[in-house]
């Protein structure tokens, strides 16, 4: 089958290295997506173990189509009998772009009428009324050049959704982002276990969470559920083996240097609790601290953090401020790495010191910048 994997734009790389220590090494990148091909298996392993990516979704068809009836016609060819039930809930969840279709709904509603006809056609129903009372399944179709791509999304909600963060504290990082992030840095905590990771910006916690599950090999998907497995099609059991690989894999009672830090108590209290629903407490140490004061008595780390963004005027002024004094902060630890995820524009001018490295992101619909400040590090390493 061919499985589709939409990746937030800058994460493509980094989504395919994720991959190919997956064992996928065949994943090109196109359009804000990685392709592959895999099994029923193979889509339970990337949606238990994928970090970054936000879906997986199984590629039904590609078909051109530039009219309504075309798309009609093109729907209707598909063999959903395979696919769907007389009473799956069906889903439609449409994109368009640079095409001749452009009304997203109307066509929507178009392709799921072809849907149930062709269910009507070839199922062996006698009254043929479809009651979606079943399995919910959101069939995309993107529309990109005349060209429309189906699929079925076997992951339901967003890969982002682990499960651990269910209260929220001033402008959280999707989950698969953070992870991203932490994947392009310098935290490699497979070759050097003890190497600080500290956000002294934590807010509710993401950034700390997902370096611990990254560093104890917890897969982000391991305490939740997927669409597929309700499915007919689907067969029972891919998900539990992947889950029960999963479990093998997970490293316990490492001994890692974790900080997570924030000025507000609220937020250092949300981001414990999210640490314990994510089973990694223990190995986070949260403090309350503005972060203009921290320090570390140690001479390597890195340092990922995304401080506020200040949306409005007068919040910026206060922003600039903050991010003036936390690069001199920083610059009293010569040898640490720091990455910082800011919005705010012209930040290297307020932090003082040109960044070694600059990559954009998009957060909450936000363009930012990804400032990489490269310490001195022990030769051995690698990025
Ligand atoms: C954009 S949020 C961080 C969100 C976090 N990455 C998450 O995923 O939840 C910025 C955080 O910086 C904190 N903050 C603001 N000023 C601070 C300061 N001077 N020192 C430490 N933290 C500060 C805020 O309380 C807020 O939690």
């Amino acid at each position: 089958m061919k499985l589709l994997v939409p990746v937030a734009a800058g994460l493509e790389q980094i989504t395919k290295r994720q991959l190919l220590l997956l064992g996928y090494d065949k994943a090109p990148a196109e359009n804000g997506r990685l392709t592959l091909d895999g099994t029923w298996q193979d889509i339970a392993r990337l949606n238990v173990f994928l970090r970054s990516g936000e879906r997986v979704l199984l590629c039904l068809a590609t078909f051109p189509a530039k009219t309504f009836d075309e798309l009609y016609d093109g729907f209707y060819s598909l063999p959903w009998e395979d696919y769907l039930t007389a009473d799956s809930q069906i889903l439609m969840d449409g994109k368009c772009a640079q095409s001749a279709l452009g009304a997203i709904k109307a066509s929507g509603g178009v392709a799921k009428k072809a849907i149930i006809r062709r269910l009507a056609d070839k199922l062996p129903i006698g009254k043929k009324t479809f009651s979606e009372t079943g399995a919910r399944t959101i069939v995309g179709f993107s529309v990109f050049k005349d060209e429309v791509t189906v699929t079925l999304d076997t992951s339901g909600a967003g890969l982002h959704k682990r499960g651990y963060r269910s209260l929220s504290y001033s402008a959280p990082l999707k989950e698969t982002l953070a992870a991203g992030l932490i994947d392009s840095t310098f935290y490699n905590p497979d070759r050097d276990v003890e190497k600080p990771f500290a956000d002294p910006f934590c807010g509710s916690g993401t950034l700390p969470i997902e370096a611990a599950m990254k560093a104890l090999h917890i897969a982000p998907g391991l305490h939740r559920e997927f669409d597929f497995t309700a499915w007919a099609c689907a067969p029972s059991g891919v998900l539990a083996r992947a889950k029960e690989e999963a479990k093998d894999l997970e490293k316990r009672n490492l001994p890692l240097q974790i900080f997570a830090s924030d000025v507000s108590e609220k937020a250092v209290s949300i981001a414990k609790y999210h640490a314990e629903r994510a089973g990694v407490d223990k190995y986070i140490r949260f403090s309350v601290q503005d972060a203009r004061k921290f320090r570390s008595e140690q001479k390597y780390g890195v340092l990922v953090s995304n401080p506020p963004y200040g949306e409005r005027l007068s919040d910026e002024n206060e922003v600039r401020k903050l991010m003036s004094e936390f690069g001199k902060t920083f610059r009293a630890l010569p040898d640490w790495n720091a990455y910082i995820l800011t919005s705010l524009p012209e930040f290297e001018r307020y932090f003082g010191k040109r960044a070694d490295k600059k990559k954009k992101f998009s957060n909450a619909n936000l363009a930012c910048g990804f400032y990489s400040y490269f310490g001195k590090a022990p030769k051995t390493e690698n990025p």
